[in-house]
């Protein structure tokens, strides 16, 4: 496995591979390598004949009061896991690599990063964007993998690539749950068990409003209003949003059709949860 800090290293690499014959998949992640990240990497070993990893805690997307210091770092844990997964190459760039003394240029998609995480955090996705944008420039990779997870992330990134025409498959791959539906996340390096147990109720919040779709409901506004229920239950916890949408747009939906999104994300303890499931409606 071929390990390159520097942009000009991952240039010349990507310049003596020859694009006619392989084809190369990236797999972006900011490390803490979990079940999640070793779906992306299978997913990308099975579709590439080269996987290229990249392991960088990115600035650009923590807002001035998020966790960036705090965000879990375990670099040899990381390496090992890429190993075991057959990765071809890992990319860990430093920050000043990256983002050099005179750096000063950014990426943003409008409206479908200023709502919902958008409305959150305002300079999120613009971090994502700039930070991925630079990912697929160096790479130049056919396709390029994103879980589900950070699904209005997915819906970002690839509105990203048809705008600025990059040549990308961008590739969307399910969420990894423990056993009772908690989606796997770096974070949850630093979840107390009392906390998790409360922020299950956000999966089953979601569940409660795909069994309702399932069952016939297509009012939007008592889906939600399900979803709601189950998460007043619980003490302690604030919902930020919580909607049916169209799973393209984004777009909050009044009645059901198609292909839907549920969104949802609450708080915790000064701890935000993210999660979201896919309904798709036949008729
Ligand atoms: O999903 C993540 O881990 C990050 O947002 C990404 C895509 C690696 C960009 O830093």
């Amino acid at each position: 496995m071929r390990i390159i800090r520097t942009t000009q290293a991952l240039r010349t690499w990507r310049r003596r591979h020859d694009p006619l014959r392989t084809s190369i998949g990236v797999v972006p992640t900011m490390g803490a390598l979990h079940a999640g990240h070793r779906s992306l990497i299978k997913r990308a070993r099975r579709t590439c004949q080269t996987v290229v990893v990249s392991i960088f805690v990115n600035p650009l997307q923590f807002g001035p009061t998020e966790d960036y210091r705090r965000y879990p770092r375990d670099l040899s844990q990381d390496l090992a896991c890429c190993r075991e997964e057959n990765v071809d190459l890992v990319f860990i760039p430093k920050v000043d690599t990256l983002y050099p003394h005179d750096f000063q240029t950014t990426v943003a998609v409008k409206s479908l990063a200023q709502r919902w995480e958008g409305e959150y955090r305002p300079t999120h996705f613009q971090g994502v964007t700039t930070i991925v944008t630079k990912l697929l420039n160096l790479v130049r990779p056919a396709h390029a993998f994103f879980g589900q997870k950070d699904y209005q992330q997915f819906c970002v990134i690839r509105q990203l690539v048809k705008d600025l025409d990059l040549d990308t498959r961008i590739t969307l791959c399910p969420t990894i749950r423990d056993a009772d539906g908690f989606a796997l996340s770096s974070r949850n390096h630093y979840v107390t068990p009392s906390q998790r147990q409360r922020a299950l109720a956000l999966y089953q919040a979601l569940s409660a409003g795909k069994a309702a779709i399932a069952g016939g409901m297509r009012r939007a506004d008592l889906v939600e209003q399900k979803m709601a229920k189950v998460l007043d239950a619980r003490h302690g916890l604030a919902i930020d949003y919580l909607a049916c949408c169209d799973a393209r747009t984004l777009e909050p939906l009044a009645r059901l059709r198609g292909t839907v999104v549920l969104l949802g994300a609450i708080r915790i303890g000064g701890i935000r949860f993210i999660d979201n499931l896919i309904v798709r409606i036949r008729r």
